[in-house]
């Protein structure tokens, strides 16, 4: 099994995403699933997580210093099973790659995992105050907590 977070930039939502996912699966001992993050823009590749959101990440037990922004690429829907877009837009960038249907199913809005059909975004942090940074985490924190339980114990 291995997940995909996708957001825009690859610096504050998917990588927070990947990182607190990480932590649960290490944590719970699932070696068997594995997670990565990408962003649809290549506006900060090589670039290590927004300094707002690793501190967020450090306050909060979670560790995400190493990661480093990738743009996502078509190559991703082979080698990942759920590709899972942070908003509306990186949804529709996502779907727009997409060439069949078993690649379209792949994609999915991280927040409907907690509010099925919703289709409710975990907003952009980077322009605002350093509270949205928080308030980001609390949002990924309880969709990774659907996650484990749905796809990793299930
Ligand atoms: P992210 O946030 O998509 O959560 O990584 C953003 C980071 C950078 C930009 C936009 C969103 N930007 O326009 O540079």
């Amino acid at each position: 099994m291995k997940i995909l977070m996708v957001c825009l930039g690859n610096i504050c939502r998917s990588p927070i995403a990947e990182g607190i996912l990480r932590q649960k699966l290490k944590d719970g001992g699932f070696s068997h699933v594995a997670t990565d993050s990408a962003g649809t823009s290549a506006f900060h590749v090589g670039e290590a997580p927004d300094r707002r959101m690793r501190a967020t990440a450090k306050q909060n037990g979670v560790d995400i210093d190493d990661l480093r922004a990738r743009q996502f690429v078509p190559a991703d829907f082979d080698h990942f099973d759920i590709i899972y877009a942070m908003d509306q837009s990186n949804y529709n960038n996502i779907m727009s790659l997409a060439q069949t249907e078993d690649e379209k199913d792949k994609v999915k809005m991280i927040l409907n995992e907690v509010n099925p059909s919703s289709n409710e975004a975990v907003p952009d942090p980077y322009y605002g105050g350093d509270e949205g940074f928080q308030h980001v985490f609390d949002l990924l924190d309880e969709a990774t907590d659907v996650i484990i339980e749905k796809y990793v114990k299930g």
